[in-house]
């Protein structure tokens, strides 16, 4: 604004000046700036957040090959934005199978808009770590080999209503979560979410135990 009301003062072509501004500040309200080549992002926290997390990527999936930030992370592979700005990331559903080898980056507790996280069918190990306060609805992480799970993982994900972490090698407790309508914790030996099982309207596909 300030920059605005200077030139709009100055004596030489003030129109012409301000139009020129006005078109630069549309095109930096669009989000997404090309300088030179360089894709500026919009949200630097999501996009760390998923730079740290393919950095746990300890081997070179192909499904990891487009994220770099030539190409704004809203249109890599896997992720999906919400539609209207800031575009944050809203689901990591696209992910499962892909030969991720490594471990989960903590960085992805970032995310605060995420609804879907779906990575099963890869190789993840260690531990699950703290997604609380994210808007998580969905988490997938079948078939993998997770060994734990942070307490508080999941603390305040009340919306969660589709959980997921059968065949891993979890011990620990996952919490409760009042929305949970889909419950899989075959393999494992996690507690605490089947403390109010009567409560939950569990799908015939649910399996539970440990
Ligand atoms: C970034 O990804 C694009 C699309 O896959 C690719 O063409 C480009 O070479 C990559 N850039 C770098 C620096 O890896
Ligand atoms: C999911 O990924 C596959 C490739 O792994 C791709 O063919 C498909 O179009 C993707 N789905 C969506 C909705 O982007
Ligand atoms: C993102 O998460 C990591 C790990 O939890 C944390 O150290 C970092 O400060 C966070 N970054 C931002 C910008 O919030
Ligand atoms: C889990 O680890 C075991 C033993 O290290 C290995 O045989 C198995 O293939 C792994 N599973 C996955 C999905 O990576
Ligand atoms: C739960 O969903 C509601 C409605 O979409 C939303 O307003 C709220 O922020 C969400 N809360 C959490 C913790 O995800
Ligand atoms: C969970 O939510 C409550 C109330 O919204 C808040 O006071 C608390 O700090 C949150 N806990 C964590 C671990 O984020």
């Amino acid at each position: 604004m300030i920059h605005i009301l200077q030139v709009m003062r100055s004596p030489r072509q003030p129109a012409k000046l301000a139009v020129l501004l006005l078109l630069a500040l549309l095109l930096l309200c669009n989000g997404v700036v090309n300088v030179h080549g360089k894709t500026i992002h919009e949200n630097s926290v999501d996009l760390h957040a998923l730079l740290d997390f393919k950095k746990g990527i300890t081997n070179d999936p192909p499904a990891l090959s487009n994220w770099n930030t030539t190409i704004h992370f809203c249109r890599w592979t896997g992720v999906y934005c919400t539609t209207t700005r800031p575009f944050r990331v809203s689901s990591l559903n696209n992910l499962t199978g892909q030969n991720l080898h490594g471990r989960i980056s903590p960085s992805l507790g970032n995310l605060t808009f995420l609804n879907r996280l779906h990575l099963s069918y890869n190789s993840l190990v260690g531990t699950f770590p703290v997604l609380n306060n994210l808007q998580l609805e969905s988490l997938h992480m079948s078939n993998n080999n997770l060994t734990g799970i942070s307490p508080n993982a999941l603390l305040n994900c009340s919306n969660l209503s589709y959980l997921d972490f059968s065949y891993n090698q979890l011990k620990g407790e996952i919490g409760q979560f009042p929305k949970l309508q889909y419950l899989i914790l075959g393999s494992n030996m996690l507690s605490g979410a089947t403390r109010h099982l009567e409560s939950f309207k569990l799908s015939p596909i649910s399996r539970l135990g440990g």
